[in-house]
């Protein structure tokens, strides 16, 4: 898979140029893990069925989605090379190597809170929940860069259904993966641990909010989320939680990490919105791949979500 796209590589002219170095350094390791891949096929094959759903594998029976952009994917290299994930390191380039060893079997999924039925799940059960579908969608991060990937997952309103939220359930609160051993960022705090993130339970429900387990076909590299991560596509990157491990619906709005780190930076719903400086302007963005800047649009071009903040000022509700 790797090695699929070393065709899709530009070079340095088109990409931020640390992106570029990083990513020639790799390139050489990228070649033999390929080649190690395909020899170790055989032993994929003899593996247990509960360690087999890894980064890699191919997810079958992927129906393609109404909901897709049809822009230019972004390289799998970039966006397995460059990701933001502090619990493995604060540097982009580093989550690909830190998380290569992470745990994500077994893996349980609890939903709890004002629901009816508090339940919980091991992950490869809530992964056959629905129809997989692969969504094509922009992510823009606060730091400026965007990419386009071919997410792979379902709609997080299939799984919210199961619970039966109450009435009072006003916000869904996603818990991620505390497990220092394991994850060497959250040795250090950087932020407060778990990494949580929330949504109203109307952002929620929107069919956009996509319960991801896959990209480019396959379960999720683990520095990409594995094995469970949201995606958000019209707010800022790091709405899109990964390694979930907790869905908690509540009657009043969670803190989340990056607000509890610098309330004035990161509000609790951080749409995209060129018109608000957060510590960067968020007019422009760069396409990991590309040289020249594009305008960033509102909610990230994504504005059937509009009807969800009629009546709120973004600028203050940022
Ligand atoms: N989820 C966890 N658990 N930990 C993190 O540090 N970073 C967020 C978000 N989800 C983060 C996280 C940020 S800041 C961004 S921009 C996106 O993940 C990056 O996702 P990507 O690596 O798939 O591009």
């Amino acid at each position: 898979m790797l090695i699929k796209n070393a065709s899709d590589i530009r070079s340095s002219e088109i990409t931020p140029q640390n992106v570029y170095l990083n990513r020639r350094k790799f390139l050489t390791g990228v070649a033999v893990a390929g080649a190690a891949a395909v020899a170790g096929r055989g032993i994929k094959e003899l593996m247990l069925p509960s360690m087999r759903a890894s980064a890699g594998q191919k997810i079958d029976g992927i129906q393609k989605s109404a909901l897709s952009t049809t822009e230019k994917i972004t390289p799998y290299n970039d966006v397995t090379h460059y990701n933001n994930y502090y619990e493995f390191s604060t540097e982009k380039e580093e989550p690909a190597s830190l998380a290569k060893d992470f745990k994500t079997r077994p893996w349980t999924v609890k939903i709890d809170g004002a629901v009816k039925k508090k339940l919980e799940f091991g992950v490869d059960d809530v992964i056959k929940f629905a129809t997989p579908e692969e969504r094509i969608y922009r992510h823009r991060c606060v730091e400026g860069w965007s990419i386009v990937v071919p997410w792979v997952g379902y709609s997080l309103s299939e799984l919210i259904k199961k619970a039966e939220p109450l009435g009072k359930a006003k916000f869904v609160e996603f818990i991620t993966k505390y497990a220092p051993n394991e994850m060497p960022g959250q040795r250090r705090e950087v932020l407060q641990w778990p990494y949580v993130e929330g949504l109203r339970m109307d952002e929620a429900m929107h069919p956009l909010a996509l319960l991801c387990f896959g990209m480019y076909g396959e379960a999720l590299p683990n520095q990409d989320g594995a094995p469970l991560r949201l995606v958000i596509p019209w707010k800022y990157g790091f709405k899109s939680a990964k390694a979930i491990v907790r869905i908690h619906f509540t009657d009043s709005q969670p803190m989340t990490s990056w607000n509890l780190a610098n309330p004035p930076a990161f509000g609790f719903y951080s749409n995209v919105n060129p018109n608000v400086e957060t510590y960067h302007s968020q007019a422009y963005e760069r396409r990991l791949g590309e040289f020249r800047p594009r305008q960033t649009q509102m909610f990230n071009g994504y504005d059937q979500v509009a009807g969800l903040y009629s009546g709120m000022d973004l600028k203050k509700n940022y």
